[in-house]
Order: structure tokens, then C-alpha cells, then sequence
């Protein structure tokens, strides 16, 4: 059998909203290797179909794997909804079975189902909430949770458009919350269910009631690859550990370094690649 090479931990996002989970991963797991791909070319996944997140998603998988990482993880929930159990089932087998890619929707589900809410409403982008995958996911673990989906299309573009601090995006902060606690209005907890989100979350708090818990998904997910690390030793030797990262974009390499110094707030320098 083909022996793997030890490469780095792949982090895949349609743009710059995985940084959010990066950041946290590196507080975390600061001893292992990075490569971030930002598809920012072809971003935003939000309101695409599944066909095509799914094309788009494969295609930065492969990219990550023929880059030396034998683990990837889709940092990007609309990803992980619309591509990750295809990819795992039907396209990792004849790629490499000794690769693995995760995703975030099933971490954070466990950690919803394992807290005392009882109406968990899950802030994300159109695609993620019509997929219903956090529904699906959380009642496996906890029936007794009624979750609401709640797609919120304008948040993306806020972020991407360096717009989340500006008193502009007040109005749609607060139409989407108000539009959640109409269809649920005992919802505990809000979960930020797009890694853009955490950019909002000063405005997303000003605008919730207080009572209610937000929870970000950057720790759960840093947690969840640390556990995965340490039960699955073989993968853990096939990823290298020197304390460094890349970046990938497949758009210009200048703004990407721009943006992405404000999402992690230290300096970037990313190359541009052209998927597929
Ligand atoms: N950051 C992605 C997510 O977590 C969505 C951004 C996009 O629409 O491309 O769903």
C-alpha cells in the first residue's frame, strides 16, 4: 500500500470566514502545520447550489491534498453542508483512503446537544439553512432541542465588504434576530452556524436579548480536531509539526493579505493559485 507523506492540516473556506476557525485552531494546536485555501475567486458559497459547492469543494480538496495535506478541514459551514458526506463516501475512497476530511456542522452539533438548550436557533448563510443539517444533526443527538434555521443572506457581504463595524449593517443585524425570535420566540441560544459571523458578534449581542447564549464555533471545532488528533494517532504522524502557516487564495493575493491581517490580526502574505 501507498505510504503518505507527512504534510500539513488543509483548512478550506470559500473565502476569508475559516480564518475565524483558524485563529482558533492555532491557539489550540499551535505545534502543527497549516495550509488555508480561501476560494475567494468563487466566494460567496452561500446562495449556490449544492452542484456546484460540491464542484467547488472537491476541487479545493484535491488542491489541498496535491499541496502534501492528507487532512483537511471545511471550515466553511455551507461547504461542510452541501459537500462533506458526499466527499466522504463517494469520493475520498477513490482519491485516497487514507485521507480524512472533516467539517464543523457535527462538532458543533455535539456541543449544542450536550448543553441544556431547549430552542437553539442557527444563524447562517441561505444554502446552510435550507439544507437543515444542523436540524438533522442535532436531533440525532438531542430530540428534545427544537432548532430553528434561520438563513441570513446579507451577513456575508457585510463582512466581506470590511462593512461589520459600520452602522450600516444595524438594520440587517437586527431584521434577521428579530425574524428568528418570530418563528421561535423561546429560543436560549443563537449559534453563529457561518464562520463570517464571529465578525458581527459585538453587533449580533447589541441586537439579542441579553438571556440569550451565542455561541461561536472557532473552540469547538479547535477542540473537536485536538480530541480527533489524539484518537487517531496514525493521522496525527501525518501531520507535520513545525508551527507554521500558509495561505492560498484563488483571487488577488494583495487584498486576501489585506483582509485576512483583520480577521487574524497578525501580518499575511498568501499566493494566488488557480483552482481547478
Ligand atoms: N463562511 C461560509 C460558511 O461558514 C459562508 C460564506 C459564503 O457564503 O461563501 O458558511
Amino acid at each position: 500500500m501507498k505510504k503518505n507523506t507527512p504534510g500539513p492540516i488543509g483548512v478550506f473556506d470559500s473565502g476569508y470566514g475559516g480564518l475565524t476557525i483558524l485563529k482558533d485552531i492555532q491557539k489550540r494546536l499551535p505545534e502543527y502545520d497549516y495550509l488555508y485555501l480561501g476560494d475567494n475567486a468563487r466566494a460567496p458559497y452561500g446562495s449556490r447550489s449544492f452542484r456546484l459547492v460540491y464542484q467547488f469543494t472537491l476541487e479545493a480538496v484535491k488542491n489541498l491534498f496535491e499541496a502534501g495535506c492528507n487532512l483537511v478541514i471545511l471550515a466553511c459551514n455551507t461547504a461542510s453542508a452541501k459537500a462533506l458526506r458526499t466527499i466522504q463516501q463517494n469520493d475520498l475512497p477513490g482519491i485516497d483512503a487514507n485521507r480524512r476530511v472533516l467539517g464543523v456542522i457535527r462538532p458543533t452539533a455535539e456541543y449544542i446537544a450536550s448543553t441544556s438548550s431547549r430552542h437553539t436557533a442557527v444563524l447562517a448563510t441561505p444554502g446552510t439553512a435550507q439544507s437543515k443539517s444542523y436540524t438533522i444533526e442535532i436531533d440525532k443527538l438531542n430530540p428534545a432541542i427544537r432548532v430553528t434555521e434561520k438563513g441570513c443572506p446579507m451577513w456575508v457581504p457585510i463582512v466581506e465588504n470590511g462593512e461589520a463595524a459600520n452602522d450600516g449593517a444595524d438594520w440587517f443585524v437586527k431584521k434577521y434576530i428579530n425574524e428568528a425570535l418570530a418563528t421561535d420566540p423561546e429560543i436560549d441560544t443563537f449559534v453563529l452556524g457561518c464562520t463570517h459571523y464571529p465578525v458581527l458578534l459585538p453587533k449580533i449581542r447589541q441586537f439579542s436579548p441579553q438571556e440569550i447564549r451565542i455561541v461561536t464555533q472557532g473552540e469547538i471545532v479547535a477542540d473537536s480536531l485536538a480530541d480527533y488528533l489524539s484518537r487517531h494517532p496514525e493521522m496525527d504522524r501525518l501531520c507535520t509539526k513545525g508551527g507554521e502557516t500558509r495561505f492560498l487564495t484563488t483571487e488577488d493575493s494583495d487584498k486576501f493579505d489585506r483582509l485576512a491581517a483583520m480577521f487574524l490580526q497578525y501580518p499575511v502574505s498568501s499566493n494566488k493559485i488557480s483552482i481547478p
